[in-house]
């Protein structure tokens, strides 16, 4: 019975399978007592976080990513300096609180520098206010650690699959695209002090419900302190693309996603689950369906609309020709559709991170 199951203290593997497969008055079920959690625990706040696509540059190959460097396809782009400050001044005027900054991953010195500049600009700029995520991949200790004292202070690094095996088939088997150092990235950005995101794609060709288990349990074992997990949405210009008869249906892809975050809300009540871009490519309301269900940060891309057809990791991404100025006018709008409201200013740090400092400093 699902109730004997949602009484729980602590969810176990097979209980998670369980909630992960429900259907019809169990699925509501399962939705609903997500909700009243998350009302609980982090209340019906919804943060935002300017997204800016820095750059689609990338050294990795990832077997599913249109962004990836074996794809000649894709009109190569990096924002200049101006244009990003003018992104995170535009997030700071609007009062977003947070922006996020998400680029193909580079290791090369210029890169390091360019970032780590960009930080310490934005910080001038805003007077210290605007809280900054990065998500720029996998880096040397040194290199997290320098953009930690340069004021980022939260950090997204997908392990895209917490299965070894079945990350090896969405990924080359080669140094560049080692589980371990993954595994071992997430780690050192928690010792130096990030507030550490990690998710997964749900919907992968060979992927499991029990996969998405242990994803999950991935999660409470790291005890991060944000999520972003989505749908994978096959590109035709990746490898990947070939196994597409693997897949569930698109729609399956993106109800197992509600019911991953509703599943997570459940496990984790205190941290920050993102509404992902990728829900919204499949449903025009997807994003507000996953605040329902228990997310509760939201990601405006405020990239200069003129780059963002280019910063495309999956087909039909959304709002690829707006202006972040039409996107400003219907957050409002859809967060309150759902009964929510906008956490403006704020950094809307995770509570979950909070705890954690209190416990250490006492
Ligand atoms: N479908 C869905 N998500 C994707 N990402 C990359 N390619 C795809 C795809 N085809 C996600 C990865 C990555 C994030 C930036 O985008 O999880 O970490
Ligand atoms: Fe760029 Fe995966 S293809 S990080």
């Amino acid at each position: 019975m699902i109730q004997d199951i949602l009484k729980k203290q602590k969810l176990n593997r097979e209980d998670i399978i369980y909630l992960l497969s429900v259907t019809g008055e169990d699925e509501k079920t399962l939705f609903r007592h997500a909700a009243q959690i998350k009302e609980k625990t982090v209340g019906n706040t919804v943060y935002l976080r300017g997204l800016i696509e820095m750059s689609n540059v990338c050294a990795k190959d990832c077997l599913y990513c249109g962004i990836r460097k074996s794809n000649p396809n894709t009109n190569r782009y990096t924002l200049d300096e101006n244009e990003i400050l003018s992104a995170i001044r535009f997030a700071h005027e609007n009062r977003y609180g947070s922006v996020a900054i998400q680029s193909g991953e580079l290791n090369s010195p210029a890169f390091i520098h360019k970032v780590d500049n960009m930080l310490r600009q934005a910080k001038e700029i805003t007077h210290n206010e605007i809280g900054i995520t990065l998500s720029c991949g996998e880096q040397t200790e040194e290199t997290y650690r320098r953009w930690f004292n340069s004021g980022a202070h939260r950090y997204l690094l997908r392990i895209e699959s917490s299965d070894e095996l079945l990350y090896y088939r969405i990924h080359p088997r080669d140094r560049n695209h080692s589980y371990d150092i993954r595994v071992e990235a997430l780690k050192t950005l928690r010792k130096i002090g990030y507030q550490v995101g990690t998710g997964v794609m749900i919907g992968l060709p060979f992927q499991t419900v029990e996969h998405l288990a242990d994803d999950l349990i991935f999660m409470r074992t790291l005890d991060i302190d944000m999520c972003g997990m989505g749908p994978y949405i096959e590109h035709k210009e990746t490898p990947l693309y070939e196994s597409r008869e693997e897949l569930l249906s698109i729609q399956e892809r993106f109800r197992l996603t509600l019911h991953m975050i509703a599943i997570l809300r459940i496990m984790m009540p205190d941290i920050n689950i993102a509404a992902t871009t990728a829900l919204q490519a499949i449903d025009k309301l997807g994003r507000e369906k996953a605040i329902q269900v228990g997310a509760n940060v939201l990601m405006p891309n405020i990239t200069p609309g003129k780059y963002r057809d280019n910063y495309s990791l999956y087909e039909n991404k959304p709002c690829t020709n707006e202006n972040a100025d039409d996107c400003k006018s219907c957050i409002n709008i859809r967060v309150q559709m759902v009964n929510h409201e906008v956490g403006y200013a704020g950094w809307g740090d995770s509570k979950r991170f909070e705890k954690r400092k209190f416990n250490l400093s006492h």
